[in-house]
Order: C-alpha cells, then sequence, then structure tokens
C-alpha cells in the first residue's frame, strides 16, 4: 500500500465512524421524539367512560331545545349539567331497549340517585367562570367553546391528567399547542386573548381568580 492509499483507507474508516455517529443520532432523536409525541401525552392521561353515553341528537330531537336541560336560574347562574329533574318526566320507565337506559332508570332513576357526569371543560376550583356573562351579554355560541359536544351522538371520552387531576379539554389535544377551532383549549392565555380583543386589555388577575 502506498503512503495516500494509507491515508485515505483510514480517512475511509473515520468517515464510517461519522456516519455511525449520525446514524445513532438520528434514531435518539427519532426515539425521544416518539417519547415525548406519542407515549408520554398516552402515560400522562388515563382514559374515563361516562357512568353512561347520552345521545344529544336523539335528545334535541325529544325535547326541541338546549334550555330544558342546561339553562339559567333566576339569579342569572347557569345550571350546567343537568340534573334528574330534567330527565325524570320521560326516564320514570324506561323509553327504548338501550342498555345505557336501562342502567340510567335501573340504577340512577329508581334510587334517586344523581348520576355523576364528568365534566370536559372543568376548571381549577380557583378560576372563576360566569356563563352570563359570555353566553347572555357577549352573545357566544355554546360551540365556540365547547365544540360539537352538543350535536354529538356520543358522549366523548374524558381524558384526564394523571399529575394534575385536570380534563385534557382545558389544555388541548396538540401537545405542540395548535390550535384549529376556538374550542380546541381553554387556558389562561386563550381566555385572555379573547378578553384583550373584545375588551382592549387582558384583565386584573381577580377577574378570573378567586
Ligand atoms: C335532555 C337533556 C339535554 C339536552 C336537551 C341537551 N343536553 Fe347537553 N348534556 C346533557 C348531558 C346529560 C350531558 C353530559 C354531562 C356533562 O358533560 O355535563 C351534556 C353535556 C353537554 C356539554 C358538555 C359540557 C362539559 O364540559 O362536560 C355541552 C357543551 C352540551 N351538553 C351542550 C348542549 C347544547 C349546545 C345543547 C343543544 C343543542 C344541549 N347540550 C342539549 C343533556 C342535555
Ligand atoms: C322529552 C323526553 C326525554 C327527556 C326529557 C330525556 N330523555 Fe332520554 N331519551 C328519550 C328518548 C325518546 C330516548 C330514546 C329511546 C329509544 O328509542 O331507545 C332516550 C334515550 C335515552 C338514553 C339511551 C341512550 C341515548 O341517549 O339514546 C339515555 C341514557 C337517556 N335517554 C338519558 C337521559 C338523561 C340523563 C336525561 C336527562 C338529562 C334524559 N334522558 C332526558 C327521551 C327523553
Ligand atoms: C366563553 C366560553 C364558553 C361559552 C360560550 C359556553 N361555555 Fe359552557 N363552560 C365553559 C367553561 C370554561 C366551563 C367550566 C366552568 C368551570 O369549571 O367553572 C363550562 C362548563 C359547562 C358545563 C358543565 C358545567 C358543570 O360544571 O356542570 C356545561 C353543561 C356547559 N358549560 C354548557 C354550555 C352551554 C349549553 C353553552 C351555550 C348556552 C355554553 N356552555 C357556553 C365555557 C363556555
Ligand atoms: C371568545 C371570547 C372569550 C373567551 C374565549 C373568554 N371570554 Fe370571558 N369574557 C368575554 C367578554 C366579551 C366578556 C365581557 C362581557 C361583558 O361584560 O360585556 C367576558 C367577561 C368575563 C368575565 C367577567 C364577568 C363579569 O361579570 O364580570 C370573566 C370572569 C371571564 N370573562 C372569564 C373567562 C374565563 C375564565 C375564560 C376562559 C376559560 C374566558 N372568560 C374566555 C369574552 C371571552
Ligand atoms: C381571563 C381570565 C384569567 C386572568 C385575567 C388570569 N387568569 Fe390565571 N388562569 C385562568 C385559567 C382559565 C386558568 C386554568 C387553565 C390554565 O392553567 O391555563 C388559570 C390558571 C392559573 C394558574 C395555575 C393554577 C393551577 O391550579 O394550575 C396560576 C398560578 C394563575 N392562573 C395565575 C394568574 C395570575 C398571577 C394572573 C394575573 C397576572 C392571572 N392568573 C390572570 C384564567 C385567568
Amino acid at each position: 500500500m502506498s503512503e495516500t492509499q494509507k491515508v485515505s483507507a483510514s480517512d475511509n474508516k473515520r468517515r464510517d465512524a461519522g456516519g455511525t455517529t449520525i446514524l445513532f443520532f438520528l434514531i435518539g432523536v427519532a426515539i425521544s421524539l416518539a417519547l415525548g409525541w406519542i407515549i408520554f401525552p398516552k402515560l400522562i392521561y388515563s382514559k374515563k367512560s361516562q357512568p353512561i353515553d347520552f345521545s344529544h341528537v336523539v335528545h334535541n330531537e325529544a325535547v326541541g331545545d338546549c334550555d330544558s336541560c342546561h339553562f339559567f336560574r333566576e339569579d342569572g347562574t347557569f345550571s350546567g349539567s343537568p340534573t334528574l329533574a330534567e330527565c325524570i318526566d320521560c326516564h320514570e320507565e324506561a323509553q327504548g331497549d338501550a342498555e345505557d337506559e336501562r342502567i340510567f332508570v335501573e340504577e340512577y332513576v329508581a334510587q334517586n340517585k344523581e348520576v355523576p357526569w364528568l365534566i370536559y371543560s372543568e376548571q381549577p376550583d380557583c378560576v372563576f367562570f360566569s356563563h352570563a356573562a359570555h353566553v347572555k351579554k357577549a352573545e357566544m355560541s355554546c360551540e365556540s367553546c365547547h365544540g360539537k359536544i352538543g350535536t354529538s351522538e356520543t358522549l366523548p371520552i374524558y381524558e384526564e391528567n394523571r399529575i394534575t387531576g385536570y380534563s385534557r379539554n382545558i389544555w388541548g389535544k396538540d401537545i405542540a399547542g395548535i390550535k384549529k377551532h376556538t374550542w380546541d383549549r381553554m387556558k389562561m392565555d386563550d381566555c385572555g386573548e379573547c378578553h384583550e380583543e373584545e375588551t382592549g386589555d387582558k384583565g386584573s388577575c381577580f377577574q378570573c381568580h378567586k
């Protein structure tokens, strides 16, 4: 072997070693991306089903409007999730043969026990939120904050953050924080963004915190 051949042979080896390092680096990046984007969100959120399923489509047809179940009380406060009082007129006895209705009638209506619904939009205890200010005064639609739940055939799976205990709907599904609809996320900054647009300032801490 000549001197020049020796040099280029060891050059090749060094280049190979460089290539392997880059390959391992890329595999490492791919693994951490998979951990961060796919596995971590799966680990951090636990999935829960509602006690019984409920079809808004069936009920909007049977009842006619949202107000029968989600209404403002005389004092201006919002009723939120319905109680048995909003169901009992029709479900004293089963109307059909759906399994969810059987469970509802036997385990809740007959025993006069409220259904422990999971609230997708539930904010931490320290947050103050008023439906009247948004729905009545600012005339916002339910959909603009809640999405299409009110016209769905089935209640979505509820996802709870194992560390904070908060619903995933608050921090959003997309961990990169990309927002395609106004209802994708309802974090502090999302509330503040609209307040700034509508009123010209983000508001003081005590507007939203008790
Ligand atoms: C017959 C009663 C009934 C009617 C009518 C009804 N809903 Fe509901 N709604 C429910 C029940 C039961 C739930 C499940 C409990 C929950 O998540 O609050 C629910 C849940 C919701 C939620 C999810 C709230 C959350 O964050 O958990 C939204 C939003 C909603 N309804 C909007 C609507 C809209 C909009 C309409 C009218 C188009 C409507 N609903 C009509 C009974 C009703
Ligand atoms: C105006 C009458 C009416 C009221 C009020 C009403 N329901 Fe129903 N509900 C129905 C009818 C009709 C069906 C369909 C029965 C069938 O054909 O299987 C139904 C079906 C159901 C079912 C079976 C699954 C589904 O959604 O199709 C559940 C569970 C249920 N209702 C729960 C409730 C709860 C909880 C409330 C109160 C928040 C309520 N209903 C209020 C009429 C009513
Ligand atoms: C500006 C955004 C916004 C609008 C508009 C809005 N909501 Fe909400 N909704 C929220 C937030 C935030 C919560 C959680 C409040 C909390 O945890 O204190 C909530 C909670 C709820 C709940 C669960 C309440 C409970 O604790 O039982 C229901 C049901 C609901 N909203 C239905 C509706 C309906 C129906 C409309 C339209 C008439 C509507 N919302 C309009 C933001 C909104
Ligand atoms: C898309 C716009 C929008 C979003 C999103 C929004 N708000 Fe508002 N909010 C308003 C407007 C407009 C008003 C002023 C209504 C009025 O007094 O005329 C308001 C008023 C309020 C008030 C004052 C109520 C009162 O009576 O003094 C509170 C508290 C509040 N918002 C909390 C929140 C919180 C918490 C969130 C997020 C979970 C939120 N808002 C999301 C538009 C929005
Ligand atoms: C427009 C309403 C709004 C205003 C104004 C606001 N916040 Fe918040 N804040 C929220 C909401 C909604 C949450 C819950 C969602 C989240 O964590 O982003 C929150 C969460 C927080 C949390 C985390 C609490 C927890 O349990 O996770 C802290 C801390 C906080 N806010 C401090 C402040 C301070 C300090 C200010 C004043 C500079 C302020 N906030 C102003 C709406 C508001």
